[in-house]
């Protein structure tokens, strides 16, 4: 995450933190970067095996919030287009898992062994942060870095090491719903079904033909097009690592390749940064050498990044958004976050996202700057051809041939007065300027209830009526109930209402078990109606949901209930917050790509 405030780039490496995981596992790199096997695009492959169920990588990428409805609603259709598709690049890369390319009807999803694991982006918690003495009401780093950290992807299935890392995009892009191709759930169940078979072909063909009409239902057609046709097969359908790889056995590499070939991508660990009001910065796991690559940047090109990453908004006397040409209508520019983990350069007109796990968290260093930037060295990245390209072309260069290695080292590379420039004028003003913030966000009330130490439980009705007296948040359930188990329960006018007991997982559970209530798509307002339990067994809400207020879910954990920020009240939306890029290193940056010869003039409202 940003850092916010004085990220610069450059990475503090915790001296602390460098020695810590030495001769054991932890040294193998769990995670590397190459070109994929499937297309000339960016992959992942696993530097080590994982299980099904294991968390991969560093636990740590982080997301960006981005305001496209304000795209949406004031630019034209074609820079509208273009921000999209520069954010779903961005968005695919950050995730650090390719994407199974569709090259046969039979089941690319078969190639899916990583989800992005949601209960750690919407459960997370920000313990860290908090305790070390950040203060949102007054700190000048508020707005200025990202609240949302902790994405976090799991296996879910066993992974190999060297396999390429495969990430499902969701089930509308999959076609789950199709009964005859087999997809990720088909997959993981027939390896759980030839692990399991040990008998003749006898039993073979029943468990084929009988056993998996009963255990897949619907899917059998899919699951049985997995099979060999005699029971011979399988054992060497199993030792190349279960039925998808099967099919593409070029996904796996040799570790050695990988360690002479591609970035290791887990160096990097999140931790709260030691610049004060920087929030998260980036520290080494594992020790470093001079010279040696700590993390690769892929790049992706945002044209006209400056105009891009401005929102204008105009306003009449009552504060509401009206057209710019209204008479009286008064102008508001503000800034987008993502500026702050942008690169720019003074005399270019496009910005460049980095757009890799953790990258985004390396800070300004100053002094003490530990890392420099060259353009990648390896073969399969062509950064000398996109070196060469005009402006323009540049949102067309995938972030494989745009590739920034971050190199250890204590020389200090230059080109960063113009930042540390802003962050000083931005930090006087905001002494004297600066008004404490009274109402809290819901990062700190979230922290009152789920700290670590002492979690608070949420008032019932009887105990707060104010609606918690706070305009700029609201509370969220994550639902799922078991439509199948109603009860009703009898109000005081006599009438009747619905109540269902909340559920971690949907009772008809055929799917991952990764597919459970803590999801992005459970989760709605809610209001809670009462509370029961204690600190020690743990509190339960029923709760009414807002998308369906005439029933009650009941039995709802306390860790099912979060604040969130309403749109546009969150710390990031204050225009006071600060707003700058980060500076590329004018040594690396390509002549071509000067299309502002004269520079663009440093804003003012910095
Ligand atoms: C990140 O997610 C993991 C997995 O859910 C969780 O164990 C960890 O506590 C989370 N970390 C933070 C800081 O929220």
């Amino acid at each position: 995450m940003v850092v916010q405030a004085n990220r610069y780039l450059l990475l503090l490496v915790a001296a602390a933190v460098l020695a810590a995981g030495k001769g054991d596992d932890s040294e193998q790199c769990g995670v590397y970067i190459a070109e994929s096997s499937t297309d000339h695009v960016l992959g992942s492959f696993a530097g080590k095996s994982y299980q099904r169920d294991e968390l991969i990588g560093s636990s740590d990428a982080i997301v960006q919030a981005f305001d496209l409805r304000y795209h949406n609603r004031n630019e034209d259709e074609q820079f509208t287009a273009m921000l999209i598709t520069f954010l779903e690049r961005v968005g695919r890369r950050i995730l650090m898992g390719g994407q199974p390319r569709q090259r046969s009807s039979a089941g690319h999803v078969g190639m899916i062994n990583a989800v992005i694991y949601q209960p750690a982006t919407l459960l997370k918690s920000d313990t860290d942060l908090l305790s070390s003495g950040y203060d949102e009401s007054t700190s000048p780093g508020r707005g200025a870095f990202t609240l949302h950290h902790n994405l976090t992807l799991i296996a879910v299935d066993k992974i190999t090491a060297g396999s390429e890392i495969f990430l499902d995009f969701g089930s509308e892009y999959n076609g789950y719903e199709d009964v005859t191709k087999a997809n990720i759930d088909d997959y993981r169940k027939m390896d759980e079904a030839i692990e399991k078979i040990e008998a003749a072909d006898e039993v073979y063909q029943f468990m084929k033909n009988d056993v998996l009409d009963l255990t897949a239902e619907a899917r059998a057609p899919a699951a049985r097009s997995l099979l060999p046709s005699t029971y011979h097969g399988l054992q060497e359908i199993m030792d190349k690592g279960g039925s998808a790889l099967n099919t593409y056995p070029s996904v796996v590499k040799d570790v050695d390749w990988l360690k002479n070939n591609a970035y290791c991508q887990d160096n990097l660990v999140v931790g709260v940064s030691e610049i004060e009001h920087a929030g998260r910065g980036a520290f080494a796991k594992r020790e470093m050498k001079k010279g040696e690559v700590v993390a690769p940047m892929p790049l992706v090109a945002l044209n006209y990044g400056r105009k891009a990453l401005t929102m204008t908004e105009y306003l009449n006397e009552h504060g509401q958004e009206v057209d710019s040409d209204e008479d009286a209508a008064t102008t508001t520019v503000k800034t987008q976050q993502m500026l702050n983990y942008m690169l720019e350069h003074p005399q270019s007109s496009v910005l460049f996202f980095p757009a890799g796990p953790l990258v985004p968290y390396v800070n300004h260093g100053g002094k003490d700057a530990n890392v420099k930037m060259i353009w990648s060295t390896k073969p399969w990245s062509n950064v000398k051809n996109a070196q060469k390209l005009e402006v323009e072309s540049l949102s067309g260069v995938g972030a494989v041939d745009m590739i920034v290695e971050l190199v250890a080292t204590r020389g200090v590379i230059g080109l960063w007065r113009e930042w540390a420039k802003a962050w000083k004028k931005h930090t006087d003003e905001w002494k004297k300027k600066m008004k404490k913030v009274t109402l809290k966000s819901a990062m700190v009330l979230n922290e009152n209830h789920h700290s670590t130490e002492k979690a608070a439980p949420f008032p019932a009705p009887s105990e707060d009526d104010s609606d918690f007296g706070n305009e700029n948040v609201a509370l969220q359930c994550l639902l799922l109930y078991d439509v199948d188990k109603v009860e009703r329960r009898r109000n005081e006018d006599g009438t009747r209402t619905k109540v269902y007991p909340w559920i971690p997982h949907p009772a008809n559970a055929n799917r991952l078990k990764t597919d459970s209530a803590i999801r992005s798509i459970n989760r709605g307002g809610c209001r809670i109606v009462e509370r029961s339990g204690d600190e020690a067994s743990g509190y339960r809400y029923v709760v009414q949901p807002e998308s369906n207020p005439d029933i009650l879910v009941k039995n709802v954990p306390h860790s099912a209930i979060r604040f969130v920020d309403l749109p546009y009240r969150s710390p990031h939306h204050d225009e006071t917050a600060f707003r700058h890029a980060i500076g590329f290193p004018d040594a690396i940056f390509p002549a071509a790509w000067k299309d502002l010869p004269g520079g663009y003039k440093d804003r003012d409202e910095l």
